[in-house]
């Protein structure tokens, strides 16, 4: 794992910014994993300025969604779905079929994974995927537990999850969680982990340990070949 440690969150956006345009040059239809959340926000806008100066960069970029919280409508501006709207499909104007996405509240849940599982197993596997880290070491909502998931799943949020600042507010929160499973990500041909927030101390230090449990999701990342984890507070 290549670890880059930034000054802070804005020359991490820049860095990861020009490591994924990098990939883009050498694979215009690259399929990209899109987590959302605070840290990939500065990381998107980069990429929405490179698309605002060369029209056609992006113009054969494929996406899919990492995950989604569940139960809540999809244009709610809580949701996965309104955050990567606005970020980065709009901006870099990618159509829908070049968008892979979970619906946030689909009548069933188990036949919404099974659809995105076949989106992915036909058009996968990933490319490049942009991850964050929870404060309690989930990547995507695949959280801390004895048995982590390969699949595309539902998944039981965790009280930590809850508190994201995405849904912390809500009254009626997410009831569950959509998601990408271990498998799906580590098959990956690059990973970018971005790491940014001041509740981060703790897991960074356990993260960095590089020792691997089901207990931090995110330390399987450390039996991927081709990592990158900027660090950027
Ligand atoms: C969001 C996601 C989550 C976040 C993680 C960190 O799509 O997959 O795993 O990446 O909770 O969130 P931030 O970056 O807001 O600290």
């Amino acid at each position: 794992m290549n670890i880059i440690h930034c000054r802070d969150y804005e020359e991490m956006s820049g860095k990861a910014a020009t490591l994924v345009i990098q990939e883009v040059e050498r694979k215009k239809n690259l399929l990209l994993c899109a987590a959302t959340g605070n840290s990939p926000t500065g990381f998107y806008a980069k990429l929405v300025e490179k698309s605002e100066k060369d029209k056609i960069f992006f113009d054969q970029l494929k996406v899919i969604k990492l995950d989604e919280w569940g139960g809540i409508p999809e244009n709610h501006p809580s949701s996965c779905e309104y955050y990567l709207q606005t970020k980065l499909v709009e901006p870099l104007r990618i159509p829908p079929e070049r968008y892979i996405s979970f619906q946030s509240n689909p009548t069933d849940p188990a036949a919404e994974c099974a659809r995105i599982q076949a989106e992915l197993d036909t058009q996968g596997p990933i490319d490049l995927c942009i991850l964050g880290i929870g404060a309690n070491g989930h990547i995507g909502f695949n959280e801390p537990a004895l048995f982590l998931e390969p699949h595309c799943h539902i998944a039981r949020l965790s009280g930590h999850s809850l508190t994201h600042t995405m849904v912390q507010s809500l009254n009626d929160k997410p009831t569950y969680g959509l998601t990408l499973g271990l498998q799906d990500i580590m098959r990956s041909r690059k990973i970018i982990l971005l790491i940014s927030g001041k509740n981060k101390e703790q897991i960074i230090q356990e993260f960095l340990s590089g020792k691997i449990t089901t207990r931090l999701p995110a330390s399987l990342l450390w039996l991927h070949p081709d990592v990158d984890c900027l660090i950027g507070i």
